[in-house]
């Protein structure tokens, strides 16, 4: 199907169809791996829950060997080259490398660099793309609305610093929803203009007559010191409570890809209350998608 996974951008609809098909087959348990005995190395630069451990679970349930790969034992510390650490991993016996980054691109990158074919999945680079995060989300929204085209769609907060965002803004473009952006001014990303969306920096505004609204982590580690100073009362304008939900948006689903600042951008009531079991529900589909994505990595997909 495909050599590598790397952004929503380079799948075609087709290709997407068929990784939740595969997946929602995985869900049913109507398919079996086709990536048993292969090998995955896990390789996390960036912090990870979610992401992480479904990928290493859905490794193991497709009877895959796992190699959880230690960063800081590792030689990178010694000064090894990003190319002979990936082509002696390849020899080693690494089929897949499952990559979180802080760079931007970081695949691409080191596949212009190895003269072997592993492959490569993006777990998350930067403020680029975080492809199977789209994936899960899509999974989700079929599964509670069906389509979603035309469907009004609102990503809400940390725009500028979201991968996440960006990704569903691919993927949702490919399906024809109708999409839409809530952030203030300080969290949104340089030429807002380039995105096809709506934009808003009201959030009862934005979420008025939601079919979906997704809300996102203001991502602290990744501010500079005047954003941190200006988003000091972020929550005042933008955390989103039951009273707001229900007022403005009552049939909406409610997501976030996790992990979330409970009290920031959603009240702990709205999180625990039964709207927030979607957001548990996103988390479990991510184990779905990844078996899918790892499965198909290997050439299998659902017939
Ligand atoms: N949504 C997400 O990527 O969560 P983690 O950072 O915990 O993997």
């Amino acid at each position: 199907m495909f050599n590598n996974l790397i952004d929503i951008e380079r799948l075609l609809k087709e290709d997407i169809t068929d990784i939740i098909s595969t997946a929602q087959a995985f869900k049913k348990g109507t398919i079996t791996s086709c990536a048993k005995g292969k090998t995955a190395c896990l390789m996390f630069f960036e912090n990870s829950t979610r992401t992480h451990c479904s990928f290493e679970l859905a490794a193991k349930k497709l009877k895959m060997h796992v190699l959880n790969f230690d960063i800081g034992a590792s030689s990178f510390s010694k000064g090894e080259s990003v190319k002979d650490t990936f082509e002696n991993l390849y020899f080693i016996g690494v089929d897949t490398v499952v990559l979180r980054h802080s760079e931007n691109h970081i695949i691409d990158r080191i596949l212009g660099e190895i003269s072997y074919p592993l492959k490569f999945i993006n777990a998350g680079d930067g403020n680029y793309s975080h492809p199977t995060q789209a994936l899960l989300d899509y999974m989700t929204m079929l599964e509670k609305i069906g389509s979603v085209e035309g469907r009004k769609i609102v990503i809400a907060g940390d725009v500028a610093h979201s991968r996440v965002a960006k990704s569903n803004l691919a993927l949702l473009k490919k399906f024809g929803a109708d999409i839409h952006f809530c952030a203030p001014e300080y969290f949104m990303p340089e030429k807002p203009e380039k995105y096809d969306v709506t934009w808003h920096n009201n959030l009862q505004e934005a979420i008025s007559g939601a079919d979906v609204v997704m809300l996102l982590r203001v991502q602290n580690e990744r501010l500079d010191s005047e954003t941190i100073q200006r988003c000091g009362n972020y929550s005042e304008k933008y955390k989103l409570s039951s009273e707001i939900l229900n007022k403005y948006a009552p049939n909406a689903v409610l997501m976030h890809p996790g992990p979330v600042n409970r009290e920031v951008e959603i009240t702990s009531e709205l999180l625990d209350s039964s709207k927030g079991v979607t957001i548990l529900e996103q988390a479990r589909n991510g184990l779905y998608v990844r078996m899918a994505v790892l499965n198909m990595l290997f050439g299998e997909k659902e017939e």
